[in-house]
């Protein structure tokens, strides 16, 4: 595996360097599911990029995308869940916190996860039994409580339905913790906590290409993810997502009021 991931790093750096400098004068946006739910021809430039690098890397994989797909997800085989820029919002705006994410799931279960930040050169993989990195570097999740921590959520924002229970959480959390942050991107969210730079990471709804690589990073760098209802995450659906430390109390952690 080690040779297919080092060639799925190039790939996904060689993606994330193409998104930095574009021609700005020439970015087409367009909406999807929603007003604010956008989509931009970088996003799909990229996406069918990923689409022809991954399965050359590996022909016997599936693909599927957020940017339209023509596969679905199945509990057995490979696949790559592939989001080629998370924080479109943010690619949007030039706000310089966007990424790319790239899983591959075997049989189910996620294998590695690659996200890379073109803005902050931050370069995250993971592993399924042998770690996660950035840079090279080992990362651990935090080892400070709640009480010490920086929360970290998603405002789920092509689901106005959820946004006044999201707030709520945001506040009592706000209550809880040191502060909170809402960065644009759910991948980087998860690097955050993976990398001990904060401490629990919700969001009441994501998909899958939000969701995949980013799970495994923190798992691997020692945390825990399940959905908010405490159950194991599923890379066939939409769910909510609690990803944390082990110090941040389950019971206070788990938004119960959900
Ligand atoms: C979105 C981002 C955002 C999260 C949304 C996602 P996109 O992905 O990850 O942080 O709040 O729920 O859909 O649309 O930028 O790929
Ligand atoms: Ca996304
Ligand atoms: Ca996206």
């Amino acid at each position: 595996m080690k040779a297919e991931l080092e060639s799925i790093c190039r790939l996904v750096r060689d993606c994330g360097m193409s998104i930095k400098d574009i021609d700005r004068g020439h970015l087409h946006v367009d909406a999807k599911s929603s007003r604010t739910d956008l989509v931009t021809q970088y996003d799909k430039e990229v996406q069918e990029r990923l689409r022809k690098g991954l399965l050359e890397i590996m022909p016997d994989a599936h693909f599927v995308g957020e940017e339209g797909t023509t596969q679905t997800f199945a509990p057995a085989g490979k696949f790559f869940i592939v989001d080629p820029i998370d924080g479109t919002t943010n690619f949007v705006k030039d706000y310089h916190f966007s990424c790319i994410s790239v899983a591959l799931v075997i049989d189910n279960a996620a294998e590695l996860g690659v996200i890379y930040n073109p803005y902050a050169d931050e370069m995250f993989w993971a592993q399924r039994g042998h770690g996660a990195f950035c840079n090279g570097k080992r990362l651990h999740v935090s080892n400070e409580p709640l009480e010490n921590g920086i929360v970290v959520f998603g405002t789920a924002p092509y689901h106005e339905e959820l946004s006044e229970k999201t707030f709520q959480l945001a506040y009592g959390y706000f209550k809880k913790a040191l502060d909170i942050r809402r960065s644009g991107s759910a991948a980087l969210d998860l690097c955050t906590i993976a990398a001990g730079r904060a401490e629990l990471f919700f969001e009441l709804f994501l998909s899958p290409w939000d969701f995949a690589a980013g799970a495994l990073m923190v798992t691997e760098a020692g945390g825990l993810v399940t959905d908010c209802d405490g159950r194991p995450l599923a890379y066939d659906r939409p769910c909510s997502v609690l990803a944390r430390n082990r110090l941040s109390d389950p019971i206070t952690a788990r938004p119960a009021s959900i």
